[in-house]
């Protein structure tokens, strides 16, 4: 027993390894973000931090390990754009997909490109976007999953082309990848950390970067604007979520790691490789990525109920 006099200490935070879930499988561009991100805050916290990935239904199957996780600060989530979606989209979930999570802060804004396999039959996009007119069903195209980012780019991209194809869903745009390597699908729209390399190395076509400015680690591809779809522009942030019902002082605890992260000069300069950059410091904070992701569910919200487009 402890001495008399002497209150039980609480355990210092982290007192064992954390895990960050990853909604979707190993090698997309979200694992691709965890995982540098993960490196720095392990050193940051002095305890391993384990990627875990849960692929499968657009990324609502790992938020939902984490919404029901116990929240003691040792069972993270990293998710994107989902989430300001799913709350649209989803209407039966096990979990809240808005007061399931603490949001420690927001990470990255991800750059989406629209990518083909090599060879498929069109120059350019205004070539690409004649060719999905024309084969319409017969054209497949891959994405993560209803709630995925690669299905919210290819949804704004059906209706920027007034063409609906075929969608082929993988547990993650990491597979999608190879199978658009492969030829099995013939398009995509991922987020430049992974395409960036698979452009540069011709294994994909690409035809647009879908920013108003052209992305400085792919400087010859045009933006969707240029090329011929004016106002063609979305991209990807991602946020770090601890379980409803964390303590402050660890959510804060673990906003100050990513922040750390974020501006540590070699996860800065691998984000640039890979055409992205960390987001300011202040906006990896809880109170700023709350209110930026609240604002991104109303946002949504109404597009997805015109579009009436359901995962369920
Ligand atoms: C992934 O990491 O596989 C992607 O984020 C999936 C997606 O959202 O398109």
């Amino acid at each position: 027993a402890l001495l008399p006099g002497i209150a039980a200490a609480q355990p210092a935070y982290p007192n064992r390894p954390i895990t960050v879930i990853v909604p979707f499988a190993a090698g997309g561009p979200t694992d691709v973000v965890t995982r540098l991100v993960a490196e720095v805050m392990a050193r940051d916290l002095g305890q391993p931090v384990v990627v875990e990935n849960v692929g499968g239904a657009g990324g609502t199957l790992g938020a939902q390990r984490v919404a029901q996780a116990r929240p003691d600060g040792h069972t993270l989530l990293l998710h994107h754009i989902g989430m300001g979606t799913t709350p649209s989209l989803y209407r039966r979930l096990a979990y809240d997909p808005v007061n399931g999570f603490e949001p420690v802060g927001l990470v990255t804004e991800v750059p989406m490109t629209i990518i083909a396999k090599k060879d498929f039959p069109a120059a350019n996009l205004a070539d690409m976007v004649r060719v999905m007119r024309e084969q319409k069903l017969s054209i497949n195209l891959a994405n993560a999953g209803v709630g995925a980012a690669s299905h919210l780019c290819g949804l704004l991209l059906q209706s920027a082309v007034q063409a609906q194809v075929t969608t082929i869903p993988y547990r993650g745009t990491g597979p999608a990848m190879t199978d658009l390597i492969g030829g099995t699908v013939d398009l995509m729209c991922d987020q430049t950390t992974n395409t960036t390399q698979q452009i540069r190395s011709g294994a994909v076509r690409a035809y647009a970067v879908t920013t108003s400015e052209r992305n400085a680690a792919l400087p010859d591809l045009p933006t969707a604007a240029e090329a011929g779809l004016p106002g063609f522009e979305v991209s990807v942030w991602h946020g770090l979520y601890a379980p409803r019902g964390t303590d402050a002082a660890i959510v804060n605890r673990l906003s100050r790691s990513l922040q750390v992260a974020l501006r540590e000069e070699r996860l800065v300069a691998r984000f640039a490789e890979l055409g992205t950059t960390p987001v300011s410091q202040e906006r990896a904070t809880p109170a700023a990525h709350r209110a930026y992701w609240q604002a991104d569910i109303a946002k949504w919200r109404p597009i997805i109920q015109a579009a009436g487009q359901y995962a369920d």
